[in-house]
């Protein structure tokens, strides 16, 4: 771990916290909690430093925590096996290789930064330290691999489920795998397979959820997005968030494989925020207009268009401005 992690660690309740008070309990010099600070600015962290108080957040942040997420989850966290780690490349490619060396089902990897967080289409996502979530999961399933691509369906709905149990409102899902408000993007999934093609695929859910994007880490992002510290006054805790969608996704998995897609068409068509909409969907050549219907049980996008009802599997969704 990171002197500049220990240091975050000690300031995440928001409160003033001396030089000396933290090199003491640190056991290091004044000098390194300094250096550790700067280093937490350079992160993207406001850290406020003020004479004779010393150094505070100015907005509290809530690290991860094992034990807590663990406590959150009660009884059924004996079907996870949780890692956290202070930093990593993406959670996916970690969880990836760990598929490969034969991780179980339920493998759960989380990090508070992601130096190449990877979104879908080979965009990056923007990941700063200790403020969102970044987690992966492990899903060992022996559905066909077409029956897998619906997953990343059921893991959007799953995200906005949990948030919605803990009383977040507004929000709903965005075909094929997007979790928005008001056409803004709050959390999103990618799916990805180890690649081996045996009767039983391993299959990484990737899932970021934005919580409180610093500014200048926001200025990198390519695409509309929201935070959920803009949609709700609550305070949440971030391990009891990771915990809730870590529950609802493994009841959702299972649901999934028993009863397929059809068991989640009335849910989609309720949270879907384009539901009888018109919108546009995009391909390299080509933009297809039509009204929203919903989707089929292959987790299809249904559009009545010019030449009647007609289902998509790929594209990009965005609303058709009126002319
Ligand atoms: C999207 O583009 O909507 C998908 C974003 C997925 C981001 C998450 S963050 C955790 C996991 N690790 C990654 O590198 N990507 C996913």
């Amino acid at each position: 771990m990171t002197t500049a992690y220990t240091v975050l660690q000690h300031l995440q309740d928001g409160r003033f916290y001396s030089g000396e008070e933290l090199a003491s309990s640190l056991n290091i010099s004044r000098a390194s909690i300094w250096k550790a600070i700067e280093s937490l600015r350079k992160q993207g962290l406001e850290v406020h430093a003020v004479t004779g108080k010393g150094y505070r957040l100015s907005r509290p942040v809530e690290c991860l925590d094992l034990d807590a997420i663990y406590s959150y989850m009660g009884a059924e966290s004996s079907h996870y096996n949780i890692e956290v780690h202070q930093s990593l490349d993406s959670t996916n490619s970690y969880l990836l290789e760990q598929a490969k060396n034969g991780a179980e089902n339920g493998s759960v990897c989380l990090a508070e930064l992601q130096t190449a967080g990877r979104g879908r289409r080979g965009r990056q996502w923007i990941s700063p330290i200790a403020t969102n979530i970044y987690m992966s999961y492990l899903w060992r399933t022996q559905m066909a691999p077409a029956a897998v691509a619906c997953g990343s369906l059921i893991c959007a709905l799953t995200v906005t489920q949990a948030l919605n149990a803990l009383g977040v409102e507004g929000i709903g899902v965005k075909w094929p795998n997007d979790v928005i408000v008001q056409q803004r993007k709050l959390a999103g999934i990618l799916l990805e397979m180890t690649g081996e093609a045996y009767a039983e695929q391993a299959v990484v859910i990737g899932i970021g959820v934005n919580l409180a994007m610093p500014d200048e880490a926001a200025s990198a992002i390519d695409q509309p997005w929201i935070d959920l510290s803009s949609l709700t006054e609550q305070k949440l805790s971030r391990n009891q968030i990771v915990a809730k969608i870590l529950l609802q996704l493994r009841a959702n998995l299972e649901q999934f494989e028993r009863e397929g897609m059809q068991a989640y068409l009335e849910t989609w068509n309720k949270m879907d925020q384009y539901a009888g909409q018109e919108v546009e969907l995009h391909f390299p050549q080509q933009v297809i207009t039509g009204k929203v219907q919903g989707i089929d049980q292959y987790g299809s996008l249904l559009l009545q268009t010019s030449e009647g009802v007609k289902a998509y599997q790929s594209g990009e969704v965005s609303l058709r401005m009126s002319s």
